[in-house]
């Protein structure tokens, strides 16, 4: 395969992105790390006191030693809904039990009673889902409040909702997902149906309950006054009312127990991909991509300069280099995984969406995963372009990306804007997982043009209305418009409502994308049937 070449500068330039971009890969590590360990020394010594371990405790002691943990929505819920840490008070996470790829969905306890936000919600779901579509078990690590009671009506009703929780269990029990409850804590009310639900449940004698109504809400409506390990504590439940299946004598011996059911699971008979090569690192050191990049997308970077240093060897068989040159498409491994690459490298023309789409049905021939690096502004527009049509070839390369047989991964590198967005397999077109660079930028177009466009309505609305909108009026309502594009551009603005499923460091991401990889199930007898491509 051929080997790209660098034709890296370490100018000034370079240097300026780079510094600019350590500021940026220093803010994403400190955060990450409060999303990791989000227990305030009071809530650290509670825990003591009471004889639980905090959360991270928790999922570092039921992985197998030094097993690698993919993170998912770190930081889901940041500043959003008066929740002021990242994480949601949910910790989800891919990693490895008795020696079999799992989900783990912890709640924190630390953060208000582990109750459930409508982010943590959104978390929940997220992580289902992707153990739903990749059939990995799933272990609830349980000790939460339930419904975050004063949002009810947004965590409660609607069909994304806390009951979608349990509908997932069912579905995922009845294709043989295994489902654990380990119950470590409060599980009260809706709450009580993830380990009700669950093939498998394991309560903590003496610290644990499970109740669809608490003590005071019992001696409310019936007058019964009853304790909390009475009416529903891992004695009861192990011995009388057979919701729990494990009686533990404490944490360790609950996790321990949950390790000892994933490892009598039985043959994981999914198939997963798999690494057609031995791993090589790339020929340039990652840590150029801080220079390439920066932290201003008007400047712009190479995509190919990003490739040389993402790929095993630097080495990239491209597809159509010298035709349609805004679109890069080529195969390439990533940690000994071959995968279809599709980059940006500029606007989408009508050839570059014709060579993309080519490219994508090439990997669903071939049982190729695919991997967009989204740098996007969008589709060109004006009249030329709209002339030779297309809308309908991007359309062509949307319904190819939606109608994909082989595992999808995307990662925001640079801008994702517009309908580039979705040709470029943005979260609405399924893709296994999506990552984003801390310098990523996402929204339906930039905010200096959504000011403009927003402007001129707000111009011509008036004129129709036969008033007028004064200049400095105008102006004002332009400046808070792109304030506010800018602000909910934010990569954290994004990750924090799940519209990824992380912020990673580009000096981290071949591992992430490598642990991503081997976690996609993959079907390679599924037959591939696009749809409809307008001709
Ligand atoms: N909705 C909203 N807030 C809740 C809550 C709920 N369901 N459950 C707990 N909280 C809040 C508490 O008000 C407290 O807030 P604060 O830190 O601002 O004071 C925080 O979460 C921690 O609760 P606390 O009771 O101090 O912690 P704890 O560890 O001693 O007990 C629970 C945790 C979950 C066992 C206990 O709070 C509880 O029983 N909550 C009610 C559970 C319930 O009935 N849920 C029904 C859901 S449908």
């Amino acid at each position: 395969m051929a080997i790209i070449h660098s034709q890296l500068k370490k100018t000034k330039d370079f240097e300026a992105k780079r510094s600019a971009y350590l500021q940026l890969s220093e803010d994403l590590s400190s955060l990450s790390h409060r999303a990791w360990y989000t227990s305030s020394e009071e809530a650290r010594t509670l825990a003591k006191k009471r004889n639980k371990l905090n959360v991270e405790e928790r999922i570092e002691t039921l992985i197998d030693p030094g097993a690698a943990i993919l993170h998912l929505a770190p930081f889901a819920g940041y500043q959003v809904d008066g929740l002021e840490e990242p994480g949601a008070g949910l910790r989800t996470c891919i990693s490895q039990v008795a020696g079999r790829r799992v989900m783990i969905v912890a709640n924190d306890p630390a953060t208000k009673g582990g109750t459930y936000f409508p982010s943590t919600v959104k978390k929940h779901l997220r992580a289902q889902r992707i153990a739903l579509e990749n059939h990995l078990p799933c272990i609830y690590l349980v000790d939460s409040g339930g419904a975050f009671l004063p949002l009810q009506d947004q965590v409660f009703p609607d069909r994304e909702h806390f009951g979608r929780i349990f509908f997932h269990q069912a579905q995922m029990s009845s294709k043989g997902i295994a489902q654990i409850s380990v119950v470590l804590g409060s599980c009260t009310a809706g709450g009580a149906y993830v380990p009700a639900m669950s093939d498998e449940t394991i309560m903590v004698k003496g610290n644990s309950s499970v109740f669809l109504g608490g003590p005071p809400l019992v001696k409310a409506a019936t007058g019964e006054e009853v304790s909390a390990e009475e009416l529903g504590g891992a004695e009861v439940h192990s011995r009388k009312s057979g919701v729990s299946d494990h009686l533990a004598e404490d944490e360790f011996h609950a996790l321990s127990l949950c390790r000892s059911a994933i490892s009598v699971l039985g043959k994981n008979r999914n198939n997963y991909l798999q690494r057609s090569q031995t791993p090589c690192s790339p020929l340039y050191p990652a840590e150029d991509l801080y220079g390439i990049l920066g932290d201003d997308l008007r400047k712009g970077f190479p995509m190919r300069e990003v490739l040389a240093r993402l790929l095993d060897g630097s080495e990239f068989h491209e597809f159509k280099e010298s035709y349609a040159e805004s679109i890069v498409c080529g195969f390439g491994y990533i940690d000994g995984f071959l995968v279809g690459i599709v980059g940006n490298d500029g606007i989408l023309f009508s050839e570059s969406a014709l060579k993309a789409t080519h490219f994508i049905q090439l990997c669903n021939q071939r049982n190729i995963p695919l991997l967009f690096l989204q740098n996007i502004v969008g589709f060109m527009v004006g009249k030329q372009y709209e002339h030779e049509g297309i809308a309908k070839h991007g359309a062509k390369m949307v319904s190819a990306v939606a109608t994909c047989r082989v595992p999808k991964l995307s990662l925001l590198v640079g801008g994702s804007f517009g309908a580039g967005n979705y040709a470029m397999c943005g979260r609405a077109y399924d893709p296994q997982f999506l990552f984003s660079w801390p310098n990523s930028r996402i929204s339906v177009m930039g905010g200096q043009q959504a000011a403009k466009v927003l402007g001129d309505v707000k111009r011509q609305t008036q004129q129709r209305k036969g008033g007028t909108v004064s200049e400095d009026e105008l102006q004002k309502y332009e400046t808070e418009i792109q304030q506010r594009y800018e602000k909910e551009g934010s990569p954290y603005y994004a990750s924090a409502r799940l519209w990824d499923d992380g912020i990673i460091d580009p000096l981290q991401t071949r591992t992430i994308l490598s642990l991503a990889l081997e976690s996609c199930r993959f079907d390679e007898e599924q037959a591939y049937t696009p749809g409809v491509f307008r001709m």
